[in-house]
């Protein structure tokens, strides 16, 4: 029979036990739920609740039941850490663990749960484990961001072509392109430690949804617990889930972040694109193509986000229309959020060393930055500068651009009869670009345009000019890096 049966006639259906149990899932908070009870027996002892013998045997029975258990837990096939001790007759964590206290010390066991609740117990605990995992997920983050500021570093002048569309847009350099990612796990870092502050206060002695008429002092355990201070409002810690929402938001942002990145470089991994090389050892092989080498932990990472999203779905639908105070569809909280810190934890973990062991193909990039016209922007945003209204400089840009779109059409033109190009000693298959422009070219479209008027537009001059405040030259870059660097020094030092 359950520690709650006083006023029950029939045992559960089995049926009900198991379903009601949350057993399965909830043992992995017993350290945080032992380390509860230890603090709120200490605190009852102070009060003068119960005396000081009673909360050391208690105390030695819990600290004898944890060591039981942590040499009980085995690893199951699916990564989850389960101990065979519990069964779902213990119907969850809580009461898995005070039942074992009165078996293994008897009476004094049963004063463990004075002036306490389940309904804040597992408050408790789910707030002490996010907070230890949140550790982890941002420690994660920081080694990340660490391996993005040295990868920005080494491709801080590769220069590579910047989309829009999946177009062609404007020349950037590959370390822009990683700082553009170490600004979105900064902010999903100051998230995670914002979601961090806000959970940070104790919801122990709040008890089932209106305090108790014991005179705890729920300072004191919120202190012994590292929380800033208690709970304001019982009946409101004992009935919110609003931290655990706001800690699957910031996985759900962080995980879109991921997958965007995987989407990239599953595509610049296929031959079609050929920007990147992903290591081997983060690749698969085909069961029946001998030839293939799949981008399959790229593709795992994007998947890994629907996932996520669901977790924080299927929370937000729980809470949804559950009136104060507590209800017992927050037990399907724990899964959610158990599921998103396992499953950001390793999508972080996994990236970081995919990207940590992928190169980018120079060759390839420099090949490509002859098509789509990446200059055509800085040429006009030049010829404004020179006196021509920008809008006038666009229009003048842009026929340069057909002008060199016919003249590459008809070198093709003339390759297909055999020719070897188009007479003005391009080879064959020859991308006109607008340095091929000349002084005749330019004249034809307006007669204020000449070479030496253009200047240098090559792509690296172009690049090297755009130093504007977050803008992609070498040296606006190397700023970001070290800006980036300082920040991540004194993050984690606060983290610490
Ligand atoms: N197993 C429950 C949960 O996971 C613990 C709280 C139960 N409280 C109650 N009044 N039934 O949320």
């Amino acid at each position: 029979m359950a520690l709650w049966s006083g006023r029950f006639e029939k045992d559960m259906d089995e049926l009900v036990k198991k379903f009601n149990a949350s057993i399965p899932f909830d043992q992995r908070l017993y350290n945080e739920d032992i380390d509860g009870s230890i603090a709120h027996v200490t605190m009852l002892a102070n009060q003068g609740i119960v005396t000081e013998d009673e909360r050391d045997e208690i105390i030695k029975g819990l600290e004898e039941i944890r060591e039981e258990i942590r040499e009980s837990i085995y690893e199951a096939s699916d990564g989850a850490m389960i101990s065979p001790l519990f069964s779902y007759e213990d119907e969850d964590i809580h009461m898995a663990i005070e039942s074992r206290l009165i078996g293994r010390i008897g009476e004094t066991g049963k004063k463990l749960h004075t002036a306490r609740s389940r309904n804040d117990q597992v408050q408790l605990d789910c707030r002490l484990y996010l907070q230890k995992k949140i550790g982890m997920i941002a420690a994660a983050l920081i080694k990340f961001e660490n391996i993005i500021l040295d990868k920005a570093r080494d491709y801080v002048d590769v220069l590579m072509p910047g989309f829009t569309h999946i177009q062609h847009a404007q020349p950037i350099t590959v370390g822009f392109y990683f700082m553009a990612y170490f600004q979105m796990f900064k902010r999903d870092l100051e998230r995670l430690k914002d979601c961090y502050s806000r959970m940070d206060y104790s919801p122990l002695g709040s008890c089932a949804l209106a305090g108790t008429t014991f005179p705890i002092d729920r300072h004191e355990t919120a202190a012994m617990l590292g929380f800033s201070g208690p709970a304001e409002n019982a009946m409101d810690s004992v009935s919110d889930r609003d931290y655990m929402i706001e800690f699957l938001n910031a996985a759900a942002i962080s995980m879109m972040h991921i997958s965007r990145w995987a989407e990239e470089f599953t595509w610049w991994n296929a031959s079609e694109f050929s920007f990147i090389d992903i290591d081997d050892s983060f690749c698969t092989g085909s069961s029946i193509m001998p030839q293939k080498k799949n981008p399959d932990m790229a593709e795992l990472l994007r998947g890994k986000c629907g996932r996520v999203y669901g977790d924080l779905m299927a929370l937000l639908t729980v809470m949804k229309g559950t009136p104060l105070a507590f209800n017992k569809d927050f037990q399907e909280d724990k899964e959610r959020i158990f599921d998103a810190a396992d499953t950001w934890v390793t999508s972080i973990e996994i990236l970081a060393k995919m990207i940590e062991h992928s190169h980018f193909r120079q060759d390839v990039l420099e090949a490509q930055l002859v098509h789509g016209f990446l200059n055509a922007t800085d040429v006009a945003e030049h010829l404004a500068q020179e006196g021509i209204p920008f809008r006038e400089a666009h229009e003048l840009v842009g026929r340069m651009v057909r002008l060199c779109e016919e003249k590459t059409l008809e070198n093709k033109e003339i390759v297909s009869e055999g020719d070897a190009g188009s007479g003005e000693g391009k080879p064959a298959g020859y991308v006109y670009g607008l340095e091929d422009l000349s002084d005749e070219d330019l004249a034809q479209i307006d007669e204020r345009l000449s070479k030496k008027l253009l200047g240098d537009i090559s792509i690296r001059a172009c690049v090297d000019a755009r130093k504007s405040f977050g803008g992609t030259a070498p040296s606006e870059v190397m700023r970001q890096i070290e800006v980036g660097r300082s920040w991540l020094a004194e993050f984690t030092e606060n983290e610490e």
